[in-house]
């Protein structure tokens, strides 16, 4: 059918809307955030925060850039490096896992006040916090893989590493996209990530360090 002048008219009107919503990207079928796939995100507005989504354009390409990100030299440089004293990043980098990381990710993109929390609300949806007791799981899983084998057990009684691991313990509690309750309706980890060892990462592979609550890839 030819394209009338009224089409025209339409689509032309209807520009300025898809690019807003392109922006506001639902959930919908991720598998690195599948416990919020009814909620949304601001993928360019994060972008600004988050170099690592620099290429994420859409569900397959968000959950590729997320789970690449948490298993980068990067994220093992700013955060398991800098942050909790592990050893410097080396060319074959171990990158630990702790339990529930993912899931708290998902959570700070969503919630995040800024940018994410309005396209949900645009869509009339109110995306629930993560459960207390998960962000609390993830906190221990932290320091438990950071005091346990290589790559981190060496500097394992550093400022720095109390400093983080009570800074993310206090977030557990008074971050309200972090500290939720079951009255709230939140959203527990295990729901997210019903397994400790999924997608690419390797489970059991370096000896007898591994217990539950976290993983390592090689
Ligand atoms: C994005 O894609 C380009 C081209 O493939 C690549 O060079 C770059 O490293 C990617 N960026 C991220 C953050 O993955
Ligand atoms: C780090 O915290 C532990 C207790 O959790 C304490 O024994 C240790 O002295 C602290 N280390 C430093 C450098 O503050
Ligand atoms: C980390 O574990 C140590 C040893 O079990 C404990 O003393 C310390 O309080 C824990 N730190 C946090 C922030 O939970
Ligand atoms: C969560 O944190 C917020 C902000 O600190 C606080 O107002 C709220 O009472 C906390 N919720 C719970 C259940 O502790």
């Amino acid at each position: 059918m030819p394209i009338s002048s009224t089409h025209l008219l339409f689509i032309i009107s209807i520009i300025p809307v898809a690019v807003f919503a392109q922006s506001c990207l639902l959930l919908s079928g991720s598998f690195a955030c599948p416990a919020f796939q009814q909620y949304y995100i601001d993928v360019e507005g994060l972008r600004a925060k988050n170099a690592w989504l620099s290429n994420a354009t859409d569900v397959p390409s968000f959950d590729q850039a997320l789970t690449q990100y948490i298993d980068s030299t990067d994220y093992y440089r700013i955060f398991w490096y800098d942050k909790l004293s592990c050893n410097a990043p080396s060319a074959s980098q171990v990158v630990p896992y702790a339990r529930y990381a993912i899931t708290k990710l998902c959570t700070e993109l969503v919630q995040d006040s800024q940018f994410s929390l309005p396209c949900s609300f645009q869509h009339n949806m109110n995306p629930p916090p993560l459960c207390r007791e998960t962000c609390d799981a993830y906190v221990d899983s932290l320091n438990l893989t950071s005091s346990m084998g290589e790559p981190c057990v060496a500097n394992m009684a550093t400022i720095q590493r109390n400093q983080t691991l009570s800074d993310q313990r206090s977030d557990c509690g008074s971050w309200p996209g972090l500290n939720g309750t079951t009255d709230q309706g939140c959203i527990r980890g295990s729901l997210n990530e019903p397994s400790n060892c999924h997608g690419s990462f390797i489970c059991g592979e370096i000896g007898n360090i591994f217990m539950d609550g976290f993983r390592m890839k090689k």
